[in-house]
């Protein structure tokens, strides 16, 4: 990638949001980089001084109406107008339909589906006030880490799954909305991922041990970043617009 673009990169305190914000970082982008966790940010930051990029930490809870305009606000003040916005926040739910704590349902719904249809809101809208004054001459991106279980009915995380599912299908709806503004909206669904995402959910590390057993080497945060550089790197007129990346050994 060869130009200086402004990015937002939520989930940037750990796994794959960390990944992809130091991986923009290290191509020269200027990346404001959200999460809870300060000090994870502060850390990340510090690398970034030794890259061509920057990273400006950006705390706060994503459950909140007016985060993500925060998080474009920020990057305005500090840069300029941002073009690309990578939602990768999330967490997860372990257990069944029946065996899932229903206490944590609406926890899950606010984090993974309200809180990024208002991100999905903010930084579209903006992207397209901005593509109609330049007429769309420059491309602009969001991209969103959904999840192979938002695509494939997972009975053993059904739960999780299913905010994976709206994701889904939020992000298509967006693509179609957007897409003649020059706007790319890209789904990016990983596969296991040996993140912080498994304990920060309280899944059984027994059995996600036996998971990376049998379907192992699980992908790396850096892979799925990977990929999230590839599909913003290609040129305006070509977008990779849905994306499944699994590792090699996994079935389902
Ligand atoms: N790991 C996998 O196997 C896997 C597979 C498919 C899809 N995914 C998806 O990939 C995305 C990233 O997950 P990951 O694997 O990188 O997990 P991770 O290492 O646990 O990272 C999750 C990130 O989300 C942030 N986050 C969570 N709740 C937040 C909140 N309320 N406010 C602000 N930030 C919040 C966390 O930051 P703080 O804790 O600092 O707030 C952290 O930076 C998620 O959407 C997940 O569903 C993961």
């Amino acid at each position: 990638m060869t130009d200086k673009r402004i990015a937002v990169v939520t989930g940037a305190s750990s796994g794959i949001g960390r990944a992809v914000a130091r991986r923009f970082a290290e191509d020269g982008l200027r990346v404001v980089a959200a999460g809870r966790r300060e000090e994870a940010l502060a850390s990340l930051a510090r690398e970034a001084a030794e890259l061509p990029g920057a990273v400006l930490p950006h705390p706060g809870d994503m459950n909140g109406e007016g985060y993500a305009g925060e998080l474009l606000d920020a990057a305005g003040r500090e840069w300029g107008a941002p073009s690309v916005f990578v939602l990768s926040a999330g967490r997860g739910l372990p257990g069944t339909v029946l065996g899932s704590d229903a206490g944590q349902w609406q926890g899950l719904i606010e984090s993974n589906v309200t809180s990024v249809l208002h991100q999905l809101r903010a930084c579209g809208s903006l992207f397209r006030s901005h593509a109609e004054q330049d007429g769309g001459r420059q491309v602009r991106d969001i991209v969103v880490i959904g999840s192979t279980v938002g695509r494939q009915i997972s009975a053993a995380n059904p739960v999780y799954g299913a905010t994976k599912f709206a994701v889904h299908s939020l992000v298509e709806a967006l693509r179609q909305e957007l897409c003649a503004h020059n706007i790319r909206v890209t789904l990016v669904e990983p596969g296991f991922v040996r993140s912080g995402f498994q304990e920060a959910a309280g899944y059984d590390m027994e059995w996600f041990a036996k998971v990376a057993e049998e379907n192992g080497p699980l992908l790396t945060p850096e892979d799925v970043a990977e990929t999230v550089r590839f599909v913003v790197g290609q040129p305006a007129h070509v977008h990779l617009d849905d994306i499944r990346i699994r590792p090699t050994r996994q079935k389902g």
